[in-house]
């Protein structure tokens, strides 16, 4: 395929299949010796490998019946379909503002009149959202065009032009287990399977293979867009290891319904996303992920209050303000509030809302002791009034200067479901396009792919999901530079905002697997597609 602009330069080729860069990764190790900091400046030599067939993408949505599952469909067919409709306000045309991929930009270089901008999308070969086949399960089963009725988010006269394609759209049974979500859903719960739990795992295989088969996509995304579960207990025996975690399955012990998505997922070798704030990726979910070299990412998208929060943040204590106390309220009218409304799926809510400030704030040791970390609060109510219209009200007070306060307030107003409906595309177009890159180095000239925990996408997550040892980051910006370091250093053009680097814990190799390419073998440095810039680490023998 063309791409939007080719670089000149010895250190990229492309061939037919792929584009090839060599990059120079300069990074700096700290280190204490004898009481003295020494910092050294060190560097890789990488080649990346970035293929150019970018394939028919098929995903499937679980919760599709749902705010976020019919709206994101719907908004593909509109722009697939090129739809405008009539408001109040005049005319609106389908569009895809919110996708960091779609309606973002990157600076290419210095052109005749200054700074050149391109689309994040055309810095590699991507999939475009208009090309996604939407297929899924609910355990609602009403067609997609009643279910985006029931939604209410989009306006009528556009609902009125996709109905009658929406309307084919149905969504297939799926795994009920009451007792991880709000009883209020019982109601809707007329579209569920029945068997063991092994047998409705060996159901979402076939659901999988089904689609892949009748709708000719070459390659699955899996997706949870649906509802909120509570936490599962980590109980070793259960679900701490792969193994334990597959007995669990055979045997109908506590699994939640998104595991068992995962692990079905994962044993057909589709990558597995988690847009929900539950802990879905117990450890034998992930080390299962990492032995069948298969992606996975989450938890939990980053559509409002989060976001603005991991800036307002960044910005103060990156300023030398000391920030003391954050309460966040929000309240919503849509389905995801009503089962919130439920106290052990708020808290699963309120668990991934709050650690988002952490790493910005251990990051300054002026203003924060060890153990010290601002008041933060986070309500959520429902109200069933304001529908998906989410209102949002922050308070964040710092000590500034010679005992003085500063307290700013954000009240934030906004159709949830469209700011989450853009997340879902990018989270699926990066994952693709990350099983398409592999990448070595001079001392290690064999390719491999990114760990299996795909932290390149915390920009897009509340709770970014990280390899084990790694520390998280949430600063928006820091997460967006790495995305952007990790599309260019592929495509050629230089890095412009390096990041340091960190070491985690390294993953599993194993056998099998077709969607991440060759994630890193014991005794061996891996790159983690990680939530700083990269990480170069070694992997510890054994995973
Ligand atoms: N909209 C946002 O901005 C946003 C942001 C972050 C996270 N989320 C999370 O995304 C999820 C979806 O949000 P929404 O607004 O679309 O909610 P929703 O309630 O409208 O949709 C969820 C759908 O999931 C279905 N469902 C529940 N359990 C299921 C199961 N086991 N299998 C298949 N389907 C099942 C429900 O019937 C429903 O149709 C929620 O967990 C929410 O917390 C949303």
């Amino acid at each position: 395929m063309a791409e939007p602009f080719l670089v000149e330069s010895p250190n990229v080729t492309y061939s037919k299949d792929f584009i090839e860069a060599k990059y120079t990764y300069s990074t700096v190790h700290v280190c204490k010796e004898n009481g003295v900091t020494k910092v050294r400046p060190c560097s890789t030599r990488f080649t990346f490998r970035t293929g150019r067939q970018v394939p028919r993408l098929g995903v499937m949505l679980v919760g599709w019946g749902g705010n976020n599952g019919t709206t994101v469909t719907a908004a593909v067919l509109a722009n697939k379909l090129g739809l405008s409709w009539m408001t109040k306000t005049g005319r609106k045309k389908a569009n895809y503002y919110g996708s960091l991929l779609q309606a973002s930009t990157v600076c290419l270089g210095t052109g005749p009149s200054g700074d050149v901008y391109v689309p994040f999308r055309d810095l590699l070969p991507m999939v475009h959202p208009n090309d996604i086949v939407f297929d899924g399960w609910d355990i609602s089963s009403l067609n997609l065009a009643e279910a985006m009725k029931r939604a209410e988010v989009l306006e009528w006269p556009l609902q009125e032009q996709l109905w009658p394609h929406m309307e084919k759209m149905k969504p297939r049974p799926s795994i009920y287990i009451p007792e991880f979500i709000a009883a209020n859903q019982e109601e809707r719960a007329d579209n569920v399977l029945r068997g063991s739990m092994a047998e409705q795992v060996e159901q979402i295989r076939r659901d999988i293979r089904d689609f892949r088969e009748s709708s000719g996509v070459e390659k699955v995304i899996v997706l949870w867009t649906a509802n909120t579960e509570r936490f599962c207990d980590i109980v070793p025996g259960l679900n701490d290891t792969a193994d334990n975690l597959l007995r669990a399955i055979e045997r109908g012990l506590e699994v939640s319904p998104s595991t068992l998505f995962a692990v079905a997922s994962i044993l057909e070798g589709c990558a597995y996303i988690n847009g929900s704030p539950q802990n879905t990726f117990v450890p034998g979910a992930v080390e299962l992920a990492a032995q069948r070299r298969v992606f996975i990412g989450g938890d939990d998208f980053k559509s409002g209050q989060t976001k603005l929060k991991s800036v307002l943040v960044d910005f103060l204590v990156g300023a030398g303000l000391k920030t003391k106390s954050i309460v966040s309220y929000n309240h919503l009218g849509n389905n995801d509030g009503k089962n919130l409304s439920a106290p052990q799926q708020f808290r699963s809510k309120e668990i991934s809302k709050s650690n988002v400030v952490d790493d910005t704030v251990q990051a300054n040791p002026v203003l924060y002791g060890p153990q010290d970390k601002p008041d933060h609060c986070v309500v959520i109510k429902y109200v069933p009034y304001v529908g998906d219209s989410k209102r949002a009200l922050d308070e964040y007070t710092s000590e500034i200067m010679m005992g003085g306060t500063n307290t700013i307030v954000i009240h934030n107003t906004c159709e949830d479901s469209l700011l989450a409906s853009p997340i879902i595309l990018d989270l699926a177009i990066l994952t693709e396009l990350c099983q398409r890159i592999t990448f070595c180095t001079e001392a290690d000239p064999e390719f491999q792919g990114f760990h299996s925990v795909l932290s390149i996408l915390a920009f897009l997550c509340k709770a970014p999901l990280v390899p084990e040892g790694t520390p998280v980051v949430n600063a928006l910006f820091r997460q967006r530079s790495c995305i952007e370091n990790i599309l260019r250093y592929p495509g050629g053009p230089e890095c412009r905002h390096p990041v340091p680097t960190v070491a985690p814990k390294a993953p599993q190799g194993g056998p099998g697997g077709s969607q991440c390419p060759n994630p890193g073998r014991p005794g061996r440095p891996v790159l983690v597609g990680g939530s700083q810039c990269h990480q170069w680490v070694p992997v510890r023998a054994g995973g």
